[in-house]
């Protein structure tokens, strides 16, 4: 991790955190609600500069699967290098017990499938009309990472 930014287990308090991080950068956000089930069954990590919250990550696995299910760094610290700290850790925590790796990612989302490309995943399908959008309805790009057989 870079120097002076931390990773921490999010806990409950800091769900109305992830929400406001998450309104501030996708504009069909995830609520309260889903990042209370998040915290419940998934891996869910704070980033956080100081204690200052900045971003976080939010993954699962089941058997030698893993998928990462949600990701973002604050606008004001976009750019850095954090999201690809991020995602590091994601593939440093899951490394040593899955294989495949699987996410979504709108089709639009240029920033995310470029970082998502630059560590190693590739396309693999899509989910027509997946998600809602400004203009009705957008395609989910399915990636897909195949990590080496320990
Ligand atoms: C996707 C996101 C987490 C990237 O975070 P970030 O801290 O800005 O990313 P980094 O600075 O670590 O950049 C890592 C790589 O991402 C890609 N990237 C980041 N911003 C980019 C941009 N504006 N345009 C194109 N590629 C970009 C590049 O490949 C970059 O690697 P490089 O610096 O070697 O070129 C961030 O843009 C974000 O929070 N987006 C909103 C939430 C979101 O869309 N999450 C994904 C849901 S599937």
């Amino acid at each position: 991790m870079r120097a002076g930014f931390k990773l921490r287990p999010a806990k409950v308090g800091d769900i109305a955190t992830l929400a406001k991080i998450e309104r501030d950068v996708s504009p069909f956000p995830w609520n309260e609600k889903q990042f209370a089930e998040s915290l419940q069954n998934h891996r869910s990590y704070m980033l956080c500069k100081g204690n200052r919250p900045v971003g976080f990550i939010i993954f699962h696995q089941v058997l030698d699967e893993a998928e990462l299910l949600n990701i973002a760094v604050k606008s004001s610290f976009q750019g850095e290098g954090l999201g690809a700290c991020l995602l590091d850790f994601f593939l440093a925590e899951v490394s040593a017990s899955a294989v495949t790796l699987f996410l979504e990612v709108r089709v639009s989302n240029f920033p995310a499938i470029a970082l998502y490309e630059g560590r190693g995943f590739h396309p693999v399908g899509e989910r027509k009309a997946y998600y809602h959008s400004e203009s009705g309805r957008e395609d989910a790009l399915i990636m897909r990472c195949d990590l080496p057989l320990h």
